[in-house]
């Protein structure tokens, strides 16, 4: 008898992938499928809700073979998170655009609100920012149902990417609690739709899902060649909350840091939005939902593709050049549309200090790298106070390949930090969520299947580590002009 297959889809902002994972955990195929964002206006970030599901439909197909198709017990789902989709009940079809996560056209809206900022915090569990979902809901209502008529009478459906992509398999209007948790509209410690949220934001409850468990349960596969329909659906996980449970992020002390365009930082554990972190509900496969801390920075990988556009260098020669270099002086705050968490600062503005006639192109790189490490500190720092001890920082994404950002990190943070092996950890943490489903596994099994990781220990000594931080700490104060609002 042959064996069974999971099939992963992690549904990001840049692509769709694809990976095929046998009853053992091990990839036996991936594929990708990428995708386009436009931004019509400064600040604005749309995607094309059917160019989204038909990347989806494009890995899986080049990702499964027939053969294999009739093999999968089962399929896992990790999606990018807060984004937003307006659609007809009555048709599925989109009536605006997707608006992005990145998408700040309701940065405005933010001031207008601000007097119920302690309200939206301390219900939702995050701090009020044009990331998440709610002021998203808000927009495309005002902007395609004015008057709320057509969401009252439940002709409208609004949803997160796993909302819509589950939405092409017919049945029922679903979200998943994690991704739920994300959109600023569900009271986090109650796991269901605040009236006062829904309010304060004018989002008809008749407009939005049903909250389910990542565990579903879900409709099946519809129309995703090759598979056949019928195939279930077993897991559904926002993908930072999918990269955590791929690392068995649930362990005491273990945080994990995700470092692509910008950054998510998170533990499992309650408390923390006071140290300017967000609180939210990271899954429930069963044993009800599992509260999750996470502070998210705007721009990580990102400083380095800004260094390498400005200067017209490849990134990958910035971070050769870093290999072998220090920051020599210069302190780079990226502030890129203000500083995220713990700050939160949307009128942060970026600076670079310590610039001298001998600053070259390396230090400059050194400089962007070690901001990056920095801001992860920052907020290591901040789930600390949050959850207790952090003994390992769990480290992927695409600029894990800098050793010397890892090297540094550990150095800055003085804990190890163990950069993951596997590309794709999205995705994994969807296939370790749906082959929990399908039984092919335990949790007990997962926090002991080896999956490589290569370690970096702190090699400086305390004294350097405070005078770097100090250094750090001064140039934040200067990209940020309204300093009372410092929570450190
Ligand atoms: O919170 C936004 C995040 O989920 C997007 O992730 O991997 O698509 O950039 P990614």
């Amino acid at each position: 008898m042959t064996s069974p297959l999971i099939l992963a889809i992690d549904q990001g902002t840049s692509s769709t992938k694809a990976l095929l994972v046998d009853d053992t955990g091990r990839v036996v195929s991936r594929a990708s499928a990428p995708l386009t964002e436009t931004q019509p206006r400064p600040g604005w970030v749309e995607q094309d809700p059917e160019e989204l599901w038909q990347s989806v439909r494009r890995a899986v197909a080049e990702c499964v073979s027939t053969e294999q198709a009739a093999r999968v017990a089962g399929v896992g789902f990790s999606n990018q998170r807060e984004s937003l989709v307006l659609w007809e009940r009555r048709t599925g079809e989109p009536l605006g655009p997707l608006l992005s996560w990145q998408d700040q056209r309701t940065a405005g809206h933010c001031h207008e609100l601000a007097g119920s900022a302690e309200l939206v915090r301390s219900v939702s569990g995050m701090p009020l920012d044009p990331m998440f979902s709610a002021l998203k809901a808000r927009w495309l209502l005002d902007a395609y149902d004015p008057d709320r008529r057509r969401a009252r009478a439940g002709e409208l459906c609004l949803g997160t990417v796993d909302s819509w992509l589950l939405s092409r398999f017919g049945g029922e209007h679903l979200i998943e609690v994690g991704n739920a948790s994300r959109t600023q509209l569900l009271g986090v410690q109650a796991g269901a739709w605040d009236p006062r949220l829904l309010e304060l934001f004018g989002v008809p409850a008749e407009v939005l899902p049903r909250v389910v468990p990542s565990c579903g349960p879900f409709p099946a596969v519809r129309d995703l060649a090759p598979l056949p329909d019928g195939v279930p659906v077993l897991a559904v996980l926002g993908d930072s909350h999918a990269a955590m449970f791929a690392h068995a992020g649930w362990r005491p002390g273990v945080v994990k840091a995700t470092y692509g365009t910008g950054s998510s930082v998170m533990a499992i554990g309650a408390g923390g939005s006071s140290a300017g972190l967000c609180r939210s509900i990271a899954w429930d496969v069963g044993g009800g939902p599992v509260p999750a801390v996470e502070g998210n920075i705007r721009a990580t990988g990102r400083t380095i593709t800004w260094l390498s556009e400005l200067l017209d260098v490849p990134a990958e020669t910035l971070l050769a050049e870093a290999e072998d270099a220090d920051p020599g002086g210069v302190l780079f705050v990226p502030a890129f549309g203000g500083l995220g968490a713990p700050w939160w600062d949307p009128d942060a503005t970026p600076v670079i200090t310590g610039l001298t006639l001998g600053t070259r192109r390396a230090q400059l790189a050194a400089a962007a790298l070690e901001a990056v490490a920095f801001q992860v500190e920052d907020v290591v720092t901040a789930i600390e106070q949050a959850v207790g001890q952090v003994r390992v920082l769990m480290a992927d994404g695409g600029l894990t390949r800098s050793a010397w950002l890892m090297r540094t990190q550990a150095d800055l943070s003085g804990r190890t930090v163990a950069r993951s092996g596997e590309h794709d950890l999205s995705a994994l943490g969807a296939a370790d969520a749906a082959g929990l489903a399908a039984k092919l596994w335990t949790t007990e099994q997962l926090e002991h299947r080896p999956r490589p990781v290569e370690e970096f220990r702190p090699a400086a000594d305390h004294a350097w580590r405070q005078a770097r931080k100090a250094s750090w700490r001064q140039a934040v104060r200067r990209a940020r002009p309204d300093e009372e609002r410092s929570i450190a």
